[in-house]
């Protein structure tokens, strides 16, 4: 883990967030590279979850959240993590990971009962700061895919099963943020909410499963890093009926990087109103505030049905370290030097390609590479850099190490033959190709 959060920050992945004023704990920052990555990896969720899909809209909807919502989705209740105090030391830690009876920090035994800490953020909503005014900073994405049930289905006449995909910030109030963006206080979600009539979920649930491995997989998290977890009975959250993980091997250890829940009809029928006229078969939280009927009615019998919703909802900052962790190799090469490089599916790399012309400033190789440079940039497949060092060793190096799966050197022959060297980063083969064939040479790597 030391050499990946390392590499983070030369090379600007990950920063410290607030570095400058001492760090404030469990918060990350993403640099030039890292906002690239990020980016790219809710690209390939997005496109695979609704583009690819005729039967999932998108949402984006706001981080502020009315207390009612959080009420009725039960986290005012129960969104809560065991805390316990060392009288001794005043540091705090979470009951259910403590390893011993003693504090970690300090070793005293001297540690309060454990009580129950509410982790969702609060903050006023208008000038006046009292009881009544406040608001949550969402603690999951999901909840507003709720709330939106009835506006989507009304603005889209989506018929079960569909599904709503939303991508954004979520917030906890982690007793212990740690391992490194693993466990933070500010992070990212993707949750799919799929919409499924009763009886059809267990079916549905398990080919979720099956579909977000294989997604990971075609990010570069290989199957065999993955291990699911069945969540036991006694550690199901308050709204699912089953819940799998899918765990994967991060360098501190066996970790959910994802979970697929079978939420039932729990979220849409305890933000109901009227619920008694509905068929609803969990026991779900009483509501006289909504004024909505989150259900959707058969054409034909005209009877209203509460769907369930099977919810696959990954972690970005999990994904982006689970992508690094995947991908940083040390190589030993012939010369029995090594190099550093990051193995990213071309897809997430932040920089596709490096144009590189062999010498600094000289204008004719520059004029060429920066033609490349906007040819290939027209693309839209992401960021093309123009590397204009004239040392094509270390930008080599450096792109290696930056997971930039092409560098394109123009040299003097260039300018006589119309070619240029293409260097692979995983072979390390460089290849002559002509510069009219680059285009079709950086999609086939991308796209395959
Ligand atoms: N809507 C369901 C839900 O929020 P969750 O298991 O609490 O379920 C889903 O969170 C995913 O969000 C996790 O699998 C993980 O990838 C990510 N996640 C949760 N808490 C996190 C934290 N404190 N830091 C980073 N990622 C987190």
């Amino acid at each position: 883990m030391e050499e990946l959060v390392a590499l983070c920050k030369r090379r600007g992945f990950i920063f410290q967030s607030n570095e400058i004023y001492g760090g404030l704990q469990g918060l990350y920052d993403y640099g030039p590279l890292g906002v690239e990555l990020k980016n790219n990896l809710k690209q390939s969720w997005w496109r695979e979850m609704v583009f690819d899909r005729d039967d999932v809209e998108g949402l984006d909807a706001s981080i502020l959240t009315k207390p009612s919502v959080l009420k009725f989705s039960g986290h005012e209740d129960t969104f809560t993590d065991p805390l316990v105090d060392c009288r001794d030391c005043k540091s705090r830690w979470r009951a259910d990971q403590l390893t011993s009876e003693n504090c970690p920090s300090c070793g005293s035994s001297n540690l309060t009962d454990p009580r129950p800490f509410n982790l969702m953020f609060k903050t006023a909503v208008g000038p006046v700061e009292d009881n009544e005014s406040f608001a949550y900073l969402r603690p999951e994405t999901a909840q507003h895919i709720f709330t939106n049930f009835k506006n989507v289905v009304d603005s889209t006449s989506k018929q079960l099963p569909f599904g709503i995909a939303q991508i954004g910030k979520a917030f906890r109030n982690e007793i212990t943020p740690r391992n490194f963006v693993f466990r933070v206080r500010e992070f990212e979600q993707m949750e799919l909410e799929f919409f499924v009539a009763p009886g059809t979920d267990e079916q549905w649930h398990e080919s979720w499963v099956e579909a977000r491995i294989n997604w990971w997989d075609k990010q570069g998290v290989s199957r065999n890093n993955l291990e699911l977890y069945h969540v036991p009975e006694d550690e199901l959250a308050h709204y699912s009926k089953a819940t799998v993980d899918i765990m994967y091997k991060f360098p501190h250890g066996l970790e959910e990087l994802e979970g697929i829940a079978n939420r039932t009809d729990f979220d849409l029928g305890s933000h109901s109103k009227n619920q008694s006229e509905l068929d609803i078969q969990s026991s779900v939280l009483e509501n006289n505030e909504s004024n909505a009927r989150l259900a959707v009615q058969d054409q034909e019998t005209k009877k209203w049905t509460v769907p369930y919703v099977i919810e696959p909802s990954a972690g970005v900052d999990r994904g982006v370290l689970a992508v690094l962790n995947e991908a940083y190799k040390i190589e030993e090469l012939e010369d029995g030097k090594t190099r550093t490089v990051l193995n990213l599916k071309p897809h997430l790399s932040p920089i596709k390609a490096a144009v590189i012309p062999l010498k600094k400033n000289h204008e004719g190789l520059v004029e060429i590479a920066s033609q490349i440079k906007k040819d290939l940039q027209r693309l839209r497949f992401g960021r093309v850099l123009l590397e204009n060092s004239g040392n094509i060793g270390k930008s080599y190096r450096r792109h290696d190490e930056i997971g930039t799966p092409l560098c394109i050197t123009v040299d003097f022959d260039s300018l006589d033959d119309g070619t240029v060297t293409v260097r692979d980063r995983d072979t390390m083969q460089q290849k002559r190709i002509e510069i009219s064939k680059l285009s079709k040479y950086l999609e086939d790597l991308i796209l395959k």
